[in-house]
């Protein structure tokens, strides 16, 4: 992180995605004809579906091109509330879905809108590295919980009592996690809202991965209350992590400081992309993107046990996302070393544990399944080879 006499002072607190260094490196290997197995970044290797393309084509030919409200167009939140009304049989009423610039807008609306100086928000450690950063942002205090397989690395109710005896602002839930892929069972969420409620703190869901759970089909939270922010993105299950945009359904009383918040940010989430997202919602692109899923599920039952015949611990089933948090520590008591190593030594690019937060970070790597399986099987056997 460099320091500068200039910059606020709350960047000396946002850290880099240390994961960017095994980007930058990778690129230089790959100029230099080196072949690298990739599994560091969080987006999979297909582009976005065909169905939605011709849609943003359409809309850019349309004159679709200047801005939309703040909460975004109707067309897109009708849409989803729908989706919430089919697939989970909750009303959604779509003036509370508010359209942001993908998931990260959401996170930044929500913490803009909850956090005073020094409010603290409940976060899991491991945990996605940005979280504490947007808490940060407005000079709240991100605590970071330790968790760990006992409770399927999720916050658990219990932990989150207990910390409201310091008092707390928000507590923010991903669920499937960034870096885990465990999943937290809805009865747990309805647990840790009450608690909110009668704390008077704000629960926030981030359910970016939601659409991409493998073994069963979990109720989204939206299903538990009306009073809690649940945030979603058309980056993962969708497939338009380049589009920018996501939603976030808000509790109605908030909807108001959302809006002006987002129209002094934001003006609105991209245009095009709101209108091509509303394709996202066709049966023909689901039964695309349920493909896509299937593929996915197939590179984790794959990759899982392939990875611990060669000795990293992985001691939580992952059962959504496209990640998988593995203990490196029979290898390593340095994840970031070790992740640069095997980049250099074995041609094969994953996250080290430091990217998501204090807890025996250097203890563990993330890998990405987001290559095709051949390349996954090549990868396999590279670090099979160089770790044996
Ligand atoms: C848990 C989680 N939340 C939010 C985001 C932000 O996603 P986006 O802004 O692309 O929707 C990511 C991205 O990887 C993530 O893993």
């Amino acid at each position: 992180m460099t320091k500068t006499d200039n910059h606020s002072r709350r960047m000396d607190n946002i850290a880099p995605f240390y994961v960017m260094d095994i980007v930058n490196r990778v690129k230089e290997l790959e100029q230099e004809g080196r072949d690298i197995v990739r599994m560091e970044v969080g987006e999979p290797d297909f582009v976005t579906v065909e169905p939605i393309i011709q849609a943003g084509i359409e809309a850019l030919q349309n004159g679709c091109t200047k801005y939309t409200s703040s909460l975004g167009i109707v067309e897109l939140r009708k849409k989803i509330s729908l989706y919430y009304q089919e697939k989970f049989g909750v009303d959604v009423p779509y003036e509370r879905i508010v359209i942001t610039n993908g998931a990260s807008g959401a996170l930044m609306l929500a913490m803009g809108v909850l956090v005073n100086y020094a409010d603290r928000v409940i976060l899991s450690d491991p945990g996605y590295p940005c979280n504490r950063h947007f808490v940060r942002m407005f000079d709240g205090d991100p605590v970071m919980l330790p968790v760990d397989a006992s409770t399927n690395y999720q916050l658990s109710a219990s932990m989150v009592e207990k910390c409201h005896e310091k008092g707390a602002k928000a507590v923010l839930l991903s669920t499937p996690s960034n870096p885990t892929g465990t999943i937290i069972a809805i009865d747990d969420i309805a647990r840790i809202h009450q608690i909110c409620a009668a704390n008077g703190s704000e629960l926030i869901v981030d359910e970016i991965y939601h659409g991409l759970v493998y073994d069963s089909d979990p109720p989204s939270a939206v299903t538990v209350s009306d009073d809690l922010f649940v945030i979603n993105s058309f980056s993962k299950y969708f497939g338009m992590t380049g589009w920018r945009l996501g939603w976030m359904v808000v509790p109605e009383k908030y909807v108001d400081a959302i809006d002006r918040l987002s129209q002094n940010v934001f003006l609105s989430a991209p245009t095009m992309a709101q209108y091509a997202a509303i394709e996202a919602f066709n049966p023909k692109t689901i039964q695309i993107l349920e493909q896509r899923k299937q593929k996915l599920k197939k590179r984790r039952d794959y990759l899982l046990p392939e990875l611990q015949k060669i000795g990293f611990i992985i001691d939580a089933e992952p059962q959504g996302a496209f990640y998988l948090y593995a203990d490196c520590s029979k290898f390593t008591d340095d994840s970031y070393k070790f992740c640069l190593d095997l980049l250099e030594n074995a041609g094969v690019a994953i996250t080290p544990g430091i990217d998501f937060g204090k807890h025996n970070e250097n203890k563990y790597v993330r890998f990405a399944y987001v290559s095709s399986m051949e390349r996954l099987k090549s990868g396999v056997e590279r670090l099979a080879s160089y770790l044996s």
